[in-house]
């Protein structure tokens, strides 16, 4: 592991365009589960996916009433209480060393962010924001202004710019991804030589296919840090996995860096 670590250090300080793609499992030192890992939120409970599956035709078909049911569920209003972790605080430094460039994450907990992260590309929407599919503005969620929208029977919220109504930011199943995050994430993936993969079992697409993009790129380096190998690192799509939690590897990686960084300054 050490030797891996040494190697991602680098790796990274050698890149000229380092980024990092995260999914739920950079989360979960958090205390936020997972997805598909052994305690995840489908694999604990799989009709609640199949019902995620649903959410977006009801959007289409009926704002109204997909409103009516987001408003009842807590779990995302819990999101504003909870802190980000090492895992978190590590790409901060790396992005303050000028290490990373970017963060393109699937997660919608704005973690990130709250971390201190400056560049981050949310593929997958935040869950504190509202968007508009039809002209893709997005406004910050007020779950007051919400709850009175929905006393006064006046849901749908609508945009401002267009009129049309508005959805929670996070990208549904069968949602496209929103045009402006999709191509800046593509443009990222294929800018970059060197790529650190953390927490995500990379089988939801197209953000699964990012790493691919970059693959094609001669020199790319393709890092994973994983509790347990992926598609990534079976395919051969990643260089090399280091296996343990992200809360703790990539605090060692930073470490690592700032060392190698002093070494070249004496
Ligand atoms: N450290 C490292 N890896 C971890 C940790 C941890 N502390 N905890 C979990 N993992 C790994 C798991 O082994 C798994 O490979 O993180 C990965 C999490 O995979 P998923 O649960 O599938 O989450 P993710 O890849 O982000 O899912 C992608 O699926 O349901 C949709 O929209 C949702 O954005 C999500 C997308």
């Amino acid at each position: 592991m050490d030797k891996l670590i040494q190697k991602a250090a680098e790796d990274l300080i050698k890149a000229k365009h380092a980024v990092a793609l995260t999914g739920a499992g950079i989360s979960t030192e958090s205390g936020i589960p997972d997805f598909r890992g052994p305690d995840g939120i489908w694999t604990k409970n799989p009709d609640a996916e199949r019902k995620a599956y649903e959410t977006y035709g009801i959007f289409r078909r009926d704002p109204k009433r997909y409103w009516s049911e987001h408003l009842t569920t807590s779990f995302w209003r819990k999101m504003d209480k909870i802190e980000p972790n090492r895992g978190h605080l590590a790409l901060v430094e790396l992005e303050e060393i000028g290490v990373l460039k970017a963060v393109l994450t699937q997660n919608i907990d704005n973690l990130h962010k709250k971390a201190g992260s400056k560049r981050v590309l949310e593929y997958h929407g935040s869950v504190g924001k509202l968007r508009c599919p039809s002209c893709l503005s997005r406004y910050e969620r007020n779950d007051d202004e919400l709850m009175k929208l929905k006393e006064e029977q006046k849901l749908p919220p609508r945009c401002d710019d267009c009129g049309q109504p508005l959805k929670s930011d996070v990208v549904d199943f069968q949602e496209p991804i929103p045009d402006d995050v999709a191509s800046e994430s593509f443009q990222e993936a294929v800018q970059c030589d060197a790529m650190i993969i953390c927490g995500t079992s990379a089988t939801v697409h197209p953000f699964a296919t990012l790493p691919s993009t970059a693959r094609k790129k001669a020199g790319v380096v393709i890092i994973e840090v994983n509790s347990d190998p992926t598609p990534l690192t079976q395919s051969g799509v990643s260089d090399y996995l280091i296996q343990g939690k992200t809360g703790e590897i990539l605090p060692r990686i930073v470490e690592e860096v700032k060392k190698i960084e002093s070494e070249k300054r004496k």
